[in-house]
């Protein structure tokens, strides 16, 4: 299905698992398990919409500060995921890219990463960036520790280049489901001139129609990058 304006590369923030669980008397895991459900979905949609990249916060740098037992739920989930639908994205053309530091994961878990990527390396109709155990000042912080120990200035240009997200243009649009209005260390710096959407549904609520939504309303947006409406009017908008 083709919408007026897709755009190239979408980002979501995909928050409130644990309240759709509680609402519904069910641990909160349960509603971290219905989020993959939702994310099949949306990888598909994007696909089918022609955006070429996806870029998913599955587990932030401070997820970490969570209870045992959520957080190895977590790992679980990720490993079981892993398993199980590599071979469908393999078919549906979706290149995988784990996006985030190893610190602290699991020797099952840093493999599962690896060999789903390896699995996925030869696909190009979408790249899912996968961003866990990831932190947006984490990625600025190992992106200016790699240029010091190179001995590289660290110019904007440099620095682009050794982020995590390097393989991609920044995010068009971020959307941020579960009704938060924040960040919540998320792409700082890729999202610089990103259009935010916030949406107030719960992530396994958020279904095509909900996307479709909110790539309608990055249609209506007038990007500017710092020029006026009158020069974008006369130019192709980009960030040069
Ligand atoms: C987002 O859902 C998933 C992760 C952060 C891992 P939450 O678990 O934050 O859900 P809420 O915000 O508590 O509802
Ligand atoms: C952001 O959600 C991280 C992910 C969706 C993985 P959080 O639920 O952790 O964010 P805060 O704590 O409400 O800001
Ligand atoms: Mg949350």
């Amino acid at each position: 299905m083709a919408l007026p304006v897709t755009p190239k590369h979408i980002a979501i923030v995909m928050d409130g698992n644990g309240r759709w669980a509680s609402k519904r008397f069910m641990p909160r895991i349960a509603g971290h398990k219905q989020g993959v459900d939702a994310l099949k979905v949306i990888v598909s949609a994007c696909a089918q919409r022609g955006v070429q990249v996806l870029t998913v916060f599955a587990f932030s740098s401070e997820n970490w500060n969570r209870p045992a037992d959520e957080v190895s739920g977590l790992m679980d989930i990720l490993a079981l995921a892993l398993g199980r639908e590599v071979p469908q994205l393999r078919k549906d053309g979706v290149r995988l890219h784990f996006v985030g530091s190893r610190d602290g994961l699991s020797q099952r878990v840093t493999r599962g990463l690896t060999e789903a990527q390896a699995a996925t390396v030869s696909n190009s109709r979408l790249i899912l960036n996968v961003c866990f155990n990831y932190g947006g000042r984490w990625d600025i912080a190992q992106a200016a520790t790699k240029l010091a120990a190179a001995g590289q200035a660290p110019t904007e240009v440099a620095l682009n280049g050794a982020l995590a997200l390097s393989h991609c243009p920044d995010p068009d649009l971020i959307i941020r489901t579960g009704g938060e209005m924040r960040i919540s260390n998320f792409l700082l710096w890729q999202a610089a001139y990103s259009e935010l959407y916030f949406s107030d549904l719960l992530w396994p609520d958020f279904d095509v129609a909900a996307l479709d939504a909110a790539i309608t309303w990055f249609g209506s947006r007038e990007r500017r990058f710092g020029k006026t409406s009158e020069q974008i009017a006369t130019t192709s908008p980009t960030l040069s």
